[in-house]
């Protein structure tokens, strides 16, 4: 294993498999810059612990969301791959491999940023383990060009476990207002709460949805469930976010539709809730749904499913 993962905070249940993923992201790193048999150890803590550090190790008392403490001193402008004789002084016979240092994550930071990106948690952190690998390695963005350089080391490693360029960041004003639109067309002459709501999908694409009800009651359909339809038969099984609003008051997603959401999105999905002419607050989905029974826990992986199954 290229990494050692340490938990300085009890580990939650949504990252059970996170080892492995970061360990074929370091290994993508090194890979990257060319080099073999190296590790480091990444400990994982919080907002409180990661600023204790910065203040203890660097005179800074603020949370960040990663921190690197490099073994190698480097020569300026070169990085692992040119060091090879100091590289082997640091070789660890207890871990068996190089030991390139250690790369601390504050985990609260990390489902932030995941939430303000759209994406997993998991494609947060793999991202924070590549930026403090190449760190680790000698890199650094305190120059334009040396940030740039960075970028494209962290990309190019990124890329090679399947993680293309970060996606862009989630348009929550534009999301709640297609929601908005599908309100519109609601069909609740019973409740008179007319309910939108529009899916953002992996792909970019939008779906949206409303409510429809029924002479018998039960057979109603929520606006998240429609939207979700919508989506599915487009083709659309990824969900980056949704946006969900409420005629007269704020439209928390029922039990069902929580469920149901959490099919196609991962914990960290944001959730755009609010009234119409009221604004808005975001949830991640997880919060709204903790502990839930996913498509994993049943050993599914729904991006791979056949539509035949
Ligand atoms: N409803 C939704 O469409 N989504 C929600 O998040 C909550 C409830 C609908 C169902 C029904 O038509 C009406 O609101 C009153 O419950």
């Amino acid at each position: 294993m290229p990494i050692e993962l340490q938990w300085e905070i009890p580990a939650p249940d949504d990252l059970t498999s996170i080892e492995a993923l970061l360990g074929r992201v370091a290994e993508a790193c090194f890979h990257t810059e060319g080099i073999q048999g190296a590790g480091f150890a990444i400990r994982i803590t919080d907002d409180g612990g990661i600023r204790s550090l910065n203040r203890l190790m660097r005179g800074i008392d603020r949370e960040t969301d990663v921190l690197s403490f490099p073994t190698v001193d480097y020569p300026a402008g070169k990085t692992a791959a040119g060091c090879p004789k100091r590289l082997r002084r640091e070789y660890d016979p207890y871990l068996g491999c190089v030991n390139l240092g250690d790369c601390v994550i504050n985990l609260d930071r990390a489902r932030q940023q995941a939430a303000e990106y759209g994406h997993p948690l998991s494609r947060e952190l793999s991202y924070l383990t590549a930026h403090s690998a190449f760190h680790l390695m000698g890199y650094d963005h305190m120059k334009e060009d040396e940030k740039a350089v960075m970028r494209d080391m962290e990309e190019r490693a990124l890329a090679s476990v399947g993680m293309t360029r970060d996606a862009e960041p989630v348009d929550f004003d534009g999301l709640f207002a297609q929601a908005c639109e599908a309100m519109q067309r609601a069909y609740a002459p019973y409740s008179r709460f007319q309910v939108g709501a529009c899916i953002l999908a992996g792909d970019g694409r939008t779906f949206q949805g409303c409510n429809f009800e029924n002479a018998s009651y039960g057979a109603t359909i929520c606006a998240e469930r429609c939207a979700a339809g919508n989506a599915i038969v487009h083709g659309a099984r990824r969900f980056r976010a949704i946006a969900v609003v409420g005629s007269t008051a704020v439209a928390w997603p029922c039990g069902i539709c929580r469920q149901v959401l959490r099919e196609f999105s991962d914990a960290s999905m944001p959730v755009i809730v609010g009234a119409f002419g009221k604004g808005y607050e975001v949830r991640t989905l997880g919060e709204l749904l903790p502990e839930a029974l996913t498509p994993e826990d049943l050993g599914v992986d729904v991006g791979t499913q056949s539509n035949d199954h």
